[in-house]
This record gives C-alpha cells, sequence and structure tokens, in this order.
C-alpha cells in the first residue's frame, strides 16, 4: 500500500491542495490503485518553502506545484507501487 499525504493547510490550500487531491484521486480512478494507494490530508509539514506539500509513504516530495503534477508526483507514485 502507497500512503500519499496531501497538506491541507492554509498556505498549501490557497496554492492549490485541493486541485492535488481532485487529481490524485483521478489517478487512482483512472489507473485502477483503489486496492494500492491511499490518500490522506495532513496539517502543515514545513514543505511550504519547497512547493506544495505531499509525502509519499513518508517522504517528502519538494518542488511539486500544479505546473508538474504529472513530471513530478506521477512518476514517484509509480514507483513506489513497484
Ligand atoms: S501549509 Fe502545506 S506544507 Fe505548510
Amino acid at each position: 500500500m502507497v500512503t500519499i499525504e496531501i497538506c491541507i493547510g492554509s498556505s498549501c490550500y490557497v496554492r492549490g491542495a485541493n486541485k492535488v487531491v481532485e487529481c490524485v484521486n483521478a489517478w487512482i480512478e483512472q489507473f485502477e490503485w483503489e486496492q494500492q494507494v491511499k490518500v490522506k490530508g495532513a496539517f502543515c509539514m514545513g514543505l511550504c518553502s519547497q512547493g506544495l506539500g505531499v509525502k509519499i509513504n513518508g517522504q517528502p516530495i519538494s518542488g511539486l506545484g500544479l505546473h508538474n503534477m504529472e513530471t513530478i508526483l506521477l512518476p514517484l507514485i509509480r514507483q513506489a507501487l513497484v
């Protein structure tokens, strides 16, 4: 099971954290990851200065923004699933 924590703290929220949640949920449906990927909301992870706060299996992702979700986050989720 891959756990994705998505920060919904105020700084991330105003920068589009809800879009991250929507995007990840859409991938879960598209790729049929329902049994393999769990999404959790989280409060501030102290990652605000590095981009949107997201962790995969406890590992922080740096430099994440709405513009690079498909090039950074999607490959990391796929990698975690292997
Ligand atoms: S508010 Fe999201 S990491 Fe700080």
